[in-house]
C-alpha cells in the first residue's frame, strides 16, 4: 500500500459541494496488462482529449450515523441508476484507506456526460478523473497548505484506482504512466505530464472518433488485462512498450511524424495482435475497422498528410492528425469513412489539458 497519500481522520467536517469536468484520454503506447491494485506492467503515453468529458458534482454533508464504507445517492444523466452502485461501492472500498474522511460524510454524486451514451466511448476514464478530482478537492478543503505537486499526483493516484486509464486523464497535454528508467518521477502509481519540449505540432493534435460499433464492450478491461497473465508473448510485450515509450517520447520531441506514426500504429495493431494470441482469443476489430485501415493507409500514400489510427480494446478508429490538415481529413472521413461508421457518427476532438473545476 503507499503511504504518501493517507491523510489523518477529521474532527469536524462542513457540508459543501465540488464541480469537476474530466475528460477521456486515448493511449498511444497501450497499458494492458496489470497487477496488485490497477499497477501497469507497462508505461503507458497517452493524449488528454478536450471535448469528451464528464462532469461530476459531489455535494457532502456530515453523515447522520456512522456507517461501515462511503454512503452515497448516485445520478447519472439526472437518473437513479443503481446498476452503476457495485462498481462504485469497489471503488469507494479501494480508496478509504486514503481519505478516511469519506466514511463520516454522506455523498450526493450528479454525473453528466458530454458524449452520446452507448457510444462505444470508454467512459470510464473520464467518469473516474472527474470523480476523484472532486473527491480530492473535498481532501484539499479539510486538509489545505500541501503543495500543488502532491493534490496533482493524489488525484491521478485516485482515478487510477477506479480505472487504470484514467490516471492519465488529470492533466494534459500528454500524460506518462507507469515506471520507466528514461523519465525521473515516472511511477506506477500515479500519471504524471509529459511536457519537457513537446513539438508544438502535438500541443493542439486532432482526434477524429469513428464509432464502428457504438455496443458495449465485449471484453471487460478486467478480463482484458487478465489476459496478459501467462501470455506467451507477454514478456516481449512490455519489453516493447518500454522501447516504444522512449520512442515516441523523443518523436513527441522532435516532431518527427513519421516516427510517430509509426510507432502509435505498431501499438495499436500489437494490442489487437495479444487480444487475438491469447487464451481465450478475440477478435475486436470488425470488418469495417479494417476497412477503415486501409482507405487511411491509401489516402495517407496518395496525399502524403500524416494521418495515422490508434485503437482502443474495441472496433472503433481514432485517427489523428496535425490541426492544418483538418478540413482536409474532414472532407476525407465524410467522403469515404463515414459509410464504415455505425449510423454514419464520428466525434471531433482534440488534445487537452485535463481537470478542472467549474
Ligand atoms: O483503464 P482500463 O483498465 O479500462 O484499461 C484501458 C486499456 C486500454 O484502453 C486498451 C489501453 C490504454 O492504455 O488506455
Amino acid at each position: 500500500m503507499n503511504t504518501s497519500f493517507h491523510c489523518p481522520p477529521v474532527a469536524e467536517l462542513s457540508t459543501g459541494e465540488q464541480r469537476w469536468q474530466a475528460p477521456s484520454n486515448i493511449a498511444l503506447v497501450k497499458y494492458w496488462g496489470k497487477y496488485g491494485m490497477q499497477l501497469p506492467k507497462n508505461p503507458s503515453l497517452s493524449f488528454t482529449l478536450q471535448t469528451s468529458l464528464t462532469t461530476t458534482t459531489v455535494a457532502y454533508q456530515p453523515a447522520k450515523k456512522k456507517a461501515k464504507g462511503v454512503s452515497f445517492e448516485f445520478l447519472f444523466e439526472g437518473l437513479a441508476r443503481p446498476e452503476f452502485h457495485p462498481k462504485l461501492d469497489a471503488f469507494f472500498d479501494r480508496i478509504l484507506p486514503y481519505q478516511p474522511f469519506l466514511e463520516d460524510l454522506s455523498l450526493s454524486i450528479s454525473s453528466t456526460n458530454s458524449f452520446p451514451h452507448s457510444s462505444g466511448i470508454a467512459s470510464s476514464a473520464a467518469a473516474y478523473a472527474a470523480l476523484s478530482a472532486a473527491l480530492v478537492a473535498i481532501e484539499e478543503s479539510l486538509f489545505p497548505g500541501k503543495e500543488h505537486l502532491y493534490w496533482d499526483q493524489k488525484r491521478s493516484f485516485l482515478a487510477r484506482l477506479g480505472s487504470g486509464s484514467a490516471a492519465r486523464s488529470l492533466q494534459g497535454p500528454m500524460m506518462l504512466w507507469g515506471e520507466h528508467a528514461a523519465f525521473d518521477g515516472s511511477s506506477n502509481d500515479y500519471a504524471i505530464p509529459f511536457e519537457d519540449g513537446l513539438n508544438p505540432i502535438f500541443q493542439d493534435y486532432q482526434d477524429c472518433i469513428l464509432l464502428v460499433d457504438k455496443g458495449q464492450k465485449k471484453v471487460s478491461s478486467t478480463l482484458g488485462h487478465g489476459l496478459m497473465e501467462g501470455h506467451p508473448y507477454a514478456v516481449a510485450r512490455f519489453e516493447q512498450a518500454h522501447r516504444h515509450t522512449q520512442e515516441l517520447a523523443n518523436a513527441l520531441q522532435s516532431g518527427d511524424l513519421e516516427a510517430f506514426i509509426r510507432i502509435t500504429e505498431s501499438e495499436a495493431l500489437t494490442l489487437h495482435a495479444m487480444m487475438q494470441t491469447s487464451q481465450p482469443y478475440f477478435i475486436l476489430m470488425r470488418p469495417n475497422t479494417l476497412h477503415i485501415i486501409e482507405a487511411l493507409w491509401a489516402y495517407r500514400q496518395d496525399t502524403q498528410i500524416p494521418l495515422c489510427f490508434t485503437l482502443d480494446a474495441g472496433a472503433n478508429v481514432h485517427l489523428l492528425y496535425p490541426k492544418q490538415y483538418a478540413d482536409k481529413i474532414l472532407s476525407f472521413v465524410k467522403d469515404q469513412l463515414l459509410t464504415y461508421c455505425q449510423a454514419g457518427e464520428y466525434l471531433l476532438d482534440s488534445v487537452g489539458q485535463g481537470a478542472k473545476k467549474l
